[in-house]
């Protein structure tokens, strides 16, 4: 077994920053020590087999990514990053857990689409992985099959209220879920958007000729995901299910879900990256030269990319500062332009919906350290330590304490990375959501339980390094 110390730099938590050493012994962490301290009377840096030297770094656990769909087969097509691409991204940029979507489609059963999920990553991650459960086709069975699905380490599921024909579940089906949901414990995830409202606005403006990506965000109003989120809080508070509701982009539904909070019902939401960054003026407005107006479908997602005039970003920010919102997933769902968003020329409703940023995730709410959106440790809590808390994983992932996974990364606060082109990331997409970004800070070396799998610009990973992640219940509902 590898020992591995990593020495001179500041350990940041959740809770708060410190000089210390880290030492690892294989897999796991043994011992957070005084800076140079010796363990039983040993000089540690001595005896150890390696040493990494994170002086004026910061030494955080590594990132977790609670919501990511590899190989999703959605709006005809399939998201272009597999298992194996994605978690080599998502370890490129310092995170070293993802839970992906296991997706039961209509007609299928839970165990089936369950299956075909463990198939395509079992042996290809890089990175440890845990699944939560699409629910897509609501029944006897599939509610019975749910039950079970804690035993197996999935102890959460997602549904739509979007997407009818496709994911989608109507009141009812929910209601049903729910259920399950707090007789189990298990989280409900939450597509909060009404979807077929959306979908009539949506054929409304195709009609009237307005195809374009920016339609897009018109046809999925605000009002579209204030009013889902407000119905989902109300059929949780009825079946006292817990409930987390997942890219929330919209400043309404924030306030929806202070609304409950404040009552104090289990309620909980994440934002992505986008939704603080970008805009629908900025990407989706008619731009570029390449793609003439089409090259807005990059950043077609659902939810949508709101307006800057309107405030959604900063309330974005806001509410991580102030808990109304609990965490930053990025909801990493790539397509290619070439083949792929291109399905939507002539008529946005087939754009495939979705952006690849899993590589870029810590780095991007790095910037919001240095800009002073929120504090060091925030930043950690938001990308790690509540994700694992959220998602029954806490205490092996999320935190740098003895006994956790040596899941570690070591950032560079005065290291810089440029975010750009399609050759200097590691997503299988050919071009970026994020070109031109400019991050104060690097991710410098990555450890995935010890075994370092960045070092500088060397990636040291293999496919298959990355185990299934079983879950507990969430360890953080009131
Ligand atoms: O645009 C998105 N979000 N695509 C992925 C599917 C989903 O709704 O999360
Ligand atoms: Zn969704
Ligand atoms: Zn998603």
């Amino acid at each position: 077994m590898t020992t591995t110390l990593i020495t001179g730099g500041t350990v940041v938590s959740a809770t708060g920053r410190a000089a210390a050493d880290v030492l690892v012994d294989g897999e796991t962490i043994r011992a957070v020590l005084e800076p140079g301290a010796a363990l039983l009377g040993t000089d540690v840096a001595a005896s150890v087999d390696r040493v990494i030297d994170a002086t004026g770094k910061y030494v955080i656990p590594g990132g977790i990514d609670a919501h990511t769909h590899m190989q999703l087969p959605f709006g005809g097509t399939e998201a272009s990053d597999t298992f194996e691409t994605g978690t080599r991204a998502a370890a490129w940029g310092g995170t070293t857990s993802i839970i992906d979507f296991a997706v039961q489609t209509y007609g299928q059963r839970i165990e089936d689409g369950l299956a075909a999920w463990h198939e395509k990553a079992a042996g290809n991650c890089a990175i440890d992985y845990g699944f939560h459960q699409i629910v897509g086709d609501v029944n006897e069975a599939s509610l019975a099959t749910l039950r079970r699905l804690p035993d197996e380490g999935i102890t959460s599921f997602k549904m739509f209220m979007a997407y009818p024909g496709v994911f989608y579940s109507d009141d009812a089906q929910i209601l049903k879920a729910m259920q399950v949901s707090r007789d189990t414990g298990m989280l409900t995830m939450m597509h909060a958007e009404n979807g077929p409202a959306i979908d009539v606005l949506a054929t409304q403006l195709v009609e009237q000729g307005r195809t374009d990506p920016f339609y897009h965000g018109v046809a999925r109003a605000w009002e579209m995901e204030e009013e889902a989120t407000h119905r989902a809080i109300m059929l949780a508070k009825l079946t006292a299910a817990p409930l987390y509701i997942v890219h929330v982009s919209a400043k309404q539904a924030v306030e929806q879900l202070a609304w409950a909070r404040d009552k104090g019902q289990n309620v909980y939401g994440e934002t992505c990256p986008q939704y603080l960054y970008l805009s629908l003026e900025d990407q989706l407005g008619a731009k570029g030269e390449q793609w003439g107006s089409f090259e807005g479908a990059k950043w077609v997602c659902s939810t949508p990319l709101r307006s800057r005039e309107e405030g959604h970003q900063d309330s974005m920010w806001q509410a991580l500062r102030t808990n109304d919102l609990q965490m930053v997933s990025t909801d990493h769902c790539p397509f290619c332009m070439k083949d792929q968003k291109e399905l939507g020329l002539g008529d946005f409703r087939k754009i495939p919906n979705g952006i690849g940023s899993i590589e870029h995730r810590m780095d991007l709410m790095y910037q919001g350290v240095v800009t002073g959106e929120i504090t060091l440790e925030r930043w950690v809590e938001l990308t790690s330590t509540t994700p694992a808390r959220m998602f029954g994983l806490y205490g092996t992932k999320g935190v740098i304490q003895p006994g956790a996974d040596a899941d570690i990364v070591v950032y560079d606060p005065n290291g810089h990375t440029s975010i750009g082109l399609e050759k200097t990331h590691h997503m299988n997409m050919d071009y970026s959501a994020w070109e031109g970004y400019e991050i104060d800070g690097h991710v410098d070396t990555v450890l995935s339980r010890g075994k370092v799998i960045v070092d500088g610009d060397q990636y040291l990973g293999a496919k298959g390094d990355g185990r299934f992640l079983k879950r507990g219940l969430s360890q953080y509902l009131i």
